[in-house]
């Protein structure tokens, strides 16, 4: 495909700003032509609004569309990032596919499975490239990890993700006006949201995958409610969420999750066991394991002496701008070029992640059930998981 690639963006919010300034780089470096954006509130299309988040930002001749529908159908696109609350899909990735432009899925594609493989499908029949945002599977040191652990099995994971309700973003929907939560934090609603670990869980939860080079067959979890008298300022999802993953291979991994009020810390601590080894995140990444031949060694060595470096830190904010501008770049790059194989995800890769953080609330509403995800995506008996429901 001749360069530069026409893109437009759907959903003009606190995370399409962020694509906005990035497609806006790429903009000036040519990579790009920043054909449209499309957001049903006039005042998220304004320049100034727009600039305030997205400083690279120009109106110039972008085209503003209050319906993405529209935009599809009128605007001429290569490419297109849709960047809407999970529960607001109605067809458009499926428009966008039929009309053979490439599609850029934030995560979570949507909350409901049967939706997702709809979309997966007319993407597979159109043949369109695609992706869905997780950036953190391009973050360097995730991928030493990735490519430390392609020679050797991971037996288990373990990632603690501490955050609180404070966290959660700025948000450009009105939800207040569409029958959502009247502080707009959409992100703290389970309507809205899925969960947090459909939400938000969903980036730790597909890293589990990367660094096993593996995929998620079944899940099992226990959340803590927030008690009803809170949900009013602090929103209806969990407190607190423990998921365990069993992968294909045999590995098992835990996600523990956390979102209190008031507490207004975040942290991540990951633990990477293979069947020799031991991943550590210190101030570089490390890998604690015995290499040598003889095996026990004649004396027992010190941790320092089985320690090994496998990226130098500091390490970037994982989630942060770096590795999004590069997830952005790449697929610009992929699409521009016909390579596929430039992309470290496609929408249809990405289903397991989906489906497994989905199958992780419907574990919990069956008091732990193991979940197995080929009977949770297709089985007759998870069918009323799967679809949206009629109130929405
Ligand atoms: N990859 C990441 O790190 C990351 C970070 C934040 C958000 N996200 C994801 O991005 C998506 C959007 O989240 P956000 O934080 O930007 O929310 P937001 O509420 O701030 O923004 C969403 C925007 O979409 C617009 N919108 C709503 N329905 C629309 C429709 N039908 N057509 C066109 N526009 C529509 C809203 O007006 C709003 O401007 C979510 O799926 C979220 O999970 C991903």
């Amino acid at each position: 495909m001749a360069g530069p690639l026409k893109v437009g963006i759907i959903g003009i919010g606190q995370r399409g700003l962020q694509h906005v300034e990035h497609l806006s780089r790429l903009q000036s470096e040519e990579e790009v032509r920043l054909v449209a954006l499309a957001d049903p509130f006039p005042e998220n299309l304004g320049e100034e609004n727009i600039q305030s988040r997205a400083v690279s930002y120009t109106q110039g001749d972008t085209a503003l569309y209050g319906s993405a529908i529209e935009m599809l159908r009128e605007a001429d696109l290569d490419a297109v990032w849709f960047v809407i609350p999970p529960n607001q899909h109605r067809g458009e990735i499926e428009l966008a596919a039929e009309r053979g432009i490439a599609v850029f899925a934030e995560k979570p594609q949507t909350l409901f499975y049967d939706e997702a493989a709809h979309q997966a499908e007319a993407i597979r029949k159109a043949g369109v490239p695609s992706t869905a945002g997780f950036q953190m599977r391009y973050e360097p040191w995730y991928v030493a990890l990735r490519e430390y652990t392609a020679e050797r099995a991971v037996t288990s994971i373990t990632m603690v993700d501490v955050g609180g309700i404070e966290g959660h973003g700025r948000k450009l929907t009105r939800t207040e006006e569409m029958g959502g939560p009247g502080n707009r934090v959409w992100t703290a609603n389970r309507e809205w949201s899925g969960s947090s670990v459909v939400e938000a869980g969903i980036h730790q939860t597909d890293l589990m995958r990367y660094w096993t080079h593996d995929d998620i067959e079944w899940v099992q979890s226990a959340y803590v409610e927030r008690d009803p008298s809170l949900h009013a300022l602090e929103g209806d999802n969990p407190t607190a969420y423990t998921v365990v993953y069993g992968f294909r291979r045999g590995a098992v991994a835990n996600l523990i999750f956390t979102r209190p009020g008031r507490v207004y810390l975040n942290e991540r601590y990951d633990y990477v066991l293979t069947t020799h080894s031991q991943v550590k995140f210190e101030d570089d990444l490390v890998a604690y394991g015995y290499e040598g031949d003889a095996y026990p060694p004649a004396e027992k060595p010190a941790a320092s002496e089985v320690r090994r470096v496998l990226a130098k830190g500091p390490q970037n904010n994982p989630m942060g701008n770096e590795n999004s501008l590069e997830l952005d770049r790449r697929f610009v790059e992929s699409v521009t070029l016909g390579k596929p194989e430039l992309l470290k995800n496609t929408f249809e890769s990405s289903l397991n992640s989906l489906a497994a953080a989905l199958a992780a609330n419907v574990s919990h509403e069956l008091h732990g059930e193991r979940i197995n995800l080929e009977e949770f995506t297709t089985g007759e008996r998870f069918a009323r998981f799967r679809k949206r429901p009629e109130s929405l």
